[in-house]
């Protein structure tokens, strides 16, 4: 197919919602719903939230809708995106989103895996193991039994293959439409069950009382890491999904939806898991084992523990397959924009990614490692802290300085429609976004 038939031939999203929905679902993963509420409580709970909405607002809503308008007007993929509005070495910035794509992935794919089998635990012996104050040990006998684990993550990445492999239309959109409503109801049964036990309020100040003297430099930089990561911006995500996007759709109020739809997510994760984890006493400074140690415990303890349990984890797999989705997409985009089929797309794609998994699921026994760092952890950290960051400062540089008559004409559809943050949004993206970024990126960058 040449490539005027292909981009005749693009997929697009069926609905507004659709896109939104889908985007959000991307947004929306584990990094709200464990990674927030840990790193809220442990900067200084309500004063860091008003940090990072703030940041959310300004710096991340700006750089995800330059992705949007990058991806709409160009319809292809990250890599190709920047080849077609502006060539010489922008395609360099794909790229490095492809490959955090890749990272990033491999590593999500093990989590998700673990959520998988925590679903399952939940109504086979998690509870009584946990009741018995033994939920750390089995955590730590089931993720250094690497087979096990290895299963886990092939299951979960054989379903975000099998959406991916779907499509647009058939796969990303019609899931992300039926999992994201379903996150929100069970994430509301969840709060409240949680905010009416006894106890309660104890876990509410501790996650929401604001304590300003906590605010550093420090956090700061956490709040945009953190912001960066949880919109999933910086590695043409939001162009790859941009790009489905037909021209009538306005891109400001769809971008603003999903900031909010995330942020609200992460703010009311928060209230799920604090009280209860204060209502039973257990201690809430557990930081990253919250998720995996600590709640099982507090689960066992409730009546009815299995399901609390099970919904839990639920929540997290859903969470955690819309997002990995979208990770797989990126990946998927590039090959299928130079020619492949989306199958063979998913599927390859899908499957290398898991390969690369294999050692970040390995390295939960203590190897292999990189430079002193668990695989795991050291994927991680070049993917979000070192070519996320850097993306987000390109992208930001491209729309602010290189492509900005472009960029307005498509933030305002050609100027049919009015966008009243125009000039805020250039400038933030000329001159606070990279600044901004690049500070975290510097603080940030201790191997
Ligand atoms: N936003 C996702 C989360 O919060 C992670 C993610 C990052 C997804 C980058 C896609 C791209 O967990």
């Amino acid at each position: 197919m040449g490539k005027m038939a292909q981009e005749a031939h693009r997929e697009h999203w069926g609905s507004r919602i659709g896109f939104i929905l889908a985007a959000a679902g991307s947004a929306v993963g584990l990094g709200n719903i464990w990674r927030f509420p840990y790193i809220t409580g442990k900067y200084g709970g309500a004063a860091f939230v008003l940090v990072y909405l703030a940041l959310i607002f300004i710096v991340g809503f700006s750089v995800m809708l330059a992705e949007m308008a990058i991806g709409r007007k160009a319809q292809l993929n990250a890599v190709g995106s920047f080849q077609k509005l502006r060539g010489g070495a922008w395609p360099i910035v794909g790229w490095m989103g492809v490959l955090a794509g890749f990272m990033i992935l491999s590593f999500y794919g093990v989590i998700g895996g673990w959520t998988i089998k925590y679903f399952i635990w939940s109504f086979s012996g998690l509870m009584g193991d946990a009741a018995a104050g033994k939920a750390g040990d089995v955590f730590g006998a089931f993720v250094t039994n690497t087979p096990q684990v290895i299963m886990y993550q092939a299951i979960f990445m054989l379903i975000t293959i099998w959406v991916v492999y779907k499509g647009i239309g058939e796969g990303i959109e019609k899931y992300c439409k039926i999992l994201m409503p379903a996150l929100f109801v069970i994430l509301l049964i969840l709060i409240v069950r949680s905010v009416t036990l006894e106890g309660a309020g104890k876990g509410l100040e501790f996650y929401l009382k604001p304590d300003f003297s906590k605010l550093t430099g420090e956090s700061f930089a956490a709040a945009l890491g953190q912001a960066f990561f949880s919109l999933s911006l910086g590695m043409g995500c939001m162009i790859t999904y941009g790009s489905y996007v037909d021209k009538q759709t306005t891109l400001p109020g769809a971008a603003i939806q999903v900031c909010v739809i995330d942020t609200m997510v992460a703010i009311l994760a928060g209230l799920a898991i604090f009280p209860a984890v204060f209502a039973f006493g257990v201690d809430a400074g557990a930081g990253p084992g919250l998720t995996f140690v600590t709640l099982p415990s507090v689960f066992a303890k409730m009546a009815g523990s299995s399901i609390w349990s099970a919904l839990f984890f639920l929540l997290l797999f859903i969470a955690a397959l819309t997002s990995a989705i979208s990770l797989l997409e990126v990946v998927a985009a590039y090959v299928i924009d130079k020619g492949w089929a989306r199958p063979k797309a998913a599927v390859i794609m899908g499957l290398l990614i898991f390969a690369l998994g294999v050692p970040s699921a390995m390295s939960l026994t203590g190897a292999p490692k990189i430079a002193g760092k668990d695989f795991l952890d050291a994927m991680d950290f070049l993917s979000s802290n070192v070519l996320l960051p850097l993306g987000g400062v390109f992208i930001a540089l491209f729309v602010g300085w290189f492509w900005t008559a472009d960029a307005r004409r498509e933030v305002t559809n050609e100027g049919t429609h009015s966008f009243g943050m125009m000039e805020p949004w250039i400038w933030v993206c000329r001159v606070i976004a990279p600044l901004g970024i690049l500070y975290i990126f510097i603080t940030g960058l201790k191997w």
